[in-house]
């Protein structure tokens, strides 16, 4: 059985995930609204992977005999000048959900809960190309700056992106 610390834990990460899902589909309308299609999708397939976390955190929880209580998810912003403040605040969003998973594998391993830490490692693992690709977004936002052709080829860069179901076993 859970221990109703880590429980609370894993149900609050469900509503984060959510969150995040919701927010990078208010920045796809923004990518949409700047007329960046290919911004608009890739903020797509980000939404996407989001409600996939939230899915293999609440399997998660249902298999070791948990109960998932859902909770109203946080209104997102919606207006962002541009490509470079969009990714700007997904690294510092990600940056956040990192230090809230690495405080959930702490809490695991004071509790010896020794499945959930190592159920925790994939999220880990995520993280850190979560992190990787909104800082190598941001980058390649500062360069374009306000250039038109370099924004077009940065569009097109982020239309190649598609959806892949996360590997990961959901119970
Ligand atoms: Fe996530
Ligand atoms: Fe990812």
């Amino acid at each position: 059985m859970l221990d109703q610390k880590m429980q609370d834990a894993l149900n609050s990460q469900v509503n984060w995930e959510l969150y995040s899902g919701y927010l990078y589909l208010s920045m796809a309308s923004k990518f949409a609204d700047l007329g960046m299609s290919g911004g608009q999708s890739w903020m797509t397939v980000q939404y996407q992977e989001e409600l996939a976390h939230a899915r293999i955190m609440f399997s998660y929880v249902l298999t070791r005999g948990g109960r998932v209580i859902l909770d109203a998810i946080e209104k997102p912003e919606s207006e962002w000048p541009g490509g470079l403040e969009m990714f700007q605040e997904a690294l510092a969003h990600e940056e956040g959900v990192t230090a809230r998973i690495h405080d959930m594998a702490s809490l695991a391993l004071e509790l010896k809960d020794h499945a959930t830490y190592n159920f925790l490692q994939w999220f880990i693992a995520e993280q850190v190309e979560e992190e990787a690709t909104a800082s190598d977004m941001v980058q390649k936002f500062t360069m374009a700056g306000e250039h038109p052709a370099g924004l077009y080829q940065l569009d097109k860069e982020l239309a190649a992106r598609v959806f892949a179901s996360p590997s990961v076993y959901v119970w």
